[in-house]
């Protein structure tokens, strides 16, 4: 399984701190943002990894990690996204590198608690179609949300002023080769972005869509408020953490 992190973007929720860095080279507590989703990858068993960047001073993503000796890998691969196109348009660049193995997309400004290596197991297991990560939360208006029937899930809503539950999709997403196919059918959103809730949706009509509820905590980091969030969270008990 090959691992992408995505990292383009904008990030004007942070202005001015976004004003002249990519968001994923803020501090969260006491490492860089990004250093989390490759940690993530890594702790999973991944160690093929694309990192998506764009925006502002995407070449100190080089200067920073270089070829990821920080997370014991030998090689990392970087491509760049013009623009702000959406975070299934950063994907789509992942085509060439991809070779239609499976991989698992995180967001780069996901932050989660515990090991996701039993998800990327059980989707290996499953054998094609995708997985997504779900989690309660208080605020589902700001996310993904997932309506379920029993155990499936028969739709994804982008940010829905009346969400259907209460279970956010979170930014971590198995798929199989055909993501891409998927990807080069997408029409931009209302925001103007090629949207992953809209791959997932074609997953879910085609009947290959899995899902696991995320054990520990998750959060974003792309507000004011989830920065600091994230921040704290990571200060109290850290993040990543490789126990069961
Ligand atoms: O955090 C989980 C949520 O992330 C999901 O529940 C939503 O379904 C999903 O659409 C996404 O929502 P956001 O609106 O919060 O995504 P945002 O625009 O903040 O982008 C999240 C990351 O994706 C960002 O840190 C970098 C990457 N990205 C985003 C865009 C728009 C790119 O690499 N390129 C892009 O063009």
């Amino acid at each position: 399984m090959k691992g992408v992190i995505l990292a383009g973007g904008l990030g004007t929720r942070l202005y001015p701190l976004t004003k002249i860095t990519n968001k994923h080279l803020l501090p969260l507590y006491d490492r860089p943002m990004i250093y989390y989703p490759i940690e993530a990858l890594v702790n999973a068993g991944i160690s093929d990894i694309m990192i998506v960047t764009g925006g502002r001073k995407s070449g100190d993503f080089l200067s920073l990690l270089g070829n990821g000796s920080d997370f014991g890998l030998k090689h990392l691969n970087y491509t760049y996204q013009k623009g702000e196109g959406g975070i299934a348009e950063a994907l789509g660049l992942c085509e060439h590198w991809a070779k239609g193995e499976d991989i698992c997309v995180i967001l780069g400004d996901n932050i989660i608690e515990r090991n996701i290596a039993a998800a990327v197991r059980d989707f290996t297991a499953q054998g094609g179609g995708a997985k997504i990560m779900l989690k309660k939360v208080h605020d589902p208006e700001r996310f993904g949300v997932a309506e379920l029937h029993g155990d499936k899930v028969v739709s994804i809503e982008e940010k829905p002023k009346a969400p259907k539950s209460d279970l956010a999709v979170i930014g971590i997403y198995m798929y199989d080769g055909r993501v891409f196919e998927y990807i080069k059918t997408l029409e931009p959103s209302d925001r103007g972005e090629l949207e992953i809730t809209d791959v997932n949706n074609h997953y879910i009509r085609d009947g290959s869509m899995t899902y696991e509820v995320l054990e520990g905590w998750w959060t974003d980091a792309g507000t004011f408020d989830s920065l600091l969030k994230a921040s704290n969270l990571v200060a109290q008990g850290g993040a990543n953490r490789v126990d069961p």
